[in-house]
């Protein structure tokens, strides 16, 4: 778990070079991120289709940190024990995605994972009321999913905000994630807002000083939102 003010500096790997993604790997990790986060699509949750559980296994062995699978998929509760057999450690399914979410997040801790919801900025946060107690992450989606190098949607900082008072309320320690238009431009404001884990794709990517001054600049941009 992260501590009160300490921020984790998650990149997506969407704008990796996917014929190198091992290597592309160990970068990441070089680049001093906390994990990597694999955006799975099925092109029928979103309109996008993206990698499957045996791609992330071939990159397991190229580093050590924590993987993550958000999974933007239908059905999630089909496929996500591939993913934990792949080496995810952290499961994010959409509450959009899920009849039986209470199950489905119990199942995720059943494969010994951490378990995470997703909601997409139409979704009220209640959703998540009567499952705080089997959920160790949030992620409040900042744009619309399927796609990277979308616009950070603004309004959803109120959002961040009363998912923290919940989580406060409720006394159980989950962690709150963004992900979505995360850039120097925009981290502050999320980061004031309660969000502790940072989901960036392009802001990583295309920062004109490599990989290695992005992290940094992200991790230090929200420290100073919260000082
Ligand atoms: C949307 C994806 C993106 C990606 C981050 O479905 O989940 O949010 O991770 O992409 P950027 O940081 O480029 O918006």
């Amino acid at each position: 778990m992260t501590q009160p003010d300490r921020f984790e500096i998650v990149p997506s790997v969407l704008p990796a070079d996917f014929a190198r993604l091992g290597e592309e790997c160990a970068a990441l990790e070089a680049a001093g991120v906390d994990r990597i986060q694999w955006d799975v699509m099925d092109g029928r949750f979103v309109p996008n289709l993206t990698m499957g559980p045996d791609i992330i296994a071939a990159c397991r062995k190229h580093c050590s940190v924590m993987f993550e699978a958000h999974l933007m998929v239908l059905e999630p509760q089909e496929l996500m024990h591939r993913y934990v057999e792949a080496g995810c450690d952290l499961i994010i399914v959409h509450a959009e995605a899920c009849t039986h979410l209470h199950r489905t997040l119990a199942q995720i801790r059943d494969l010994g994972a951490k378990s995470s919801v997703a909601l997409n900025p139409h979704t009220p946060v209640d959703v998540i009321k009567h499952v705080l107690d089997l959920t160790d992450m949030v992620l409040i989606m900042t744009v619309n999913p399927g796609f990277g190098g979308q616009a950070y949607i603004q309004t959803m900082e109120p959002k961040i905000r009363e998912t923290a008072a919940l989580i406060a309320e409720s006394g159980y320690p989950v962690e709150i994630e963004v992900d979505g238009g995360i850039n120097a431009a925009t981290v502050s404001g999320a980061a004031a807002a309660g969000a502790r884990v940072l989901v960036a794709g392009s802001g990583l990517y295309k920062h004109e000083g490599g990989l290695g001054a992005a992290v940094s600049e992200l991790r230090k941009l929200a420290e100073e939102a919260v000082a």
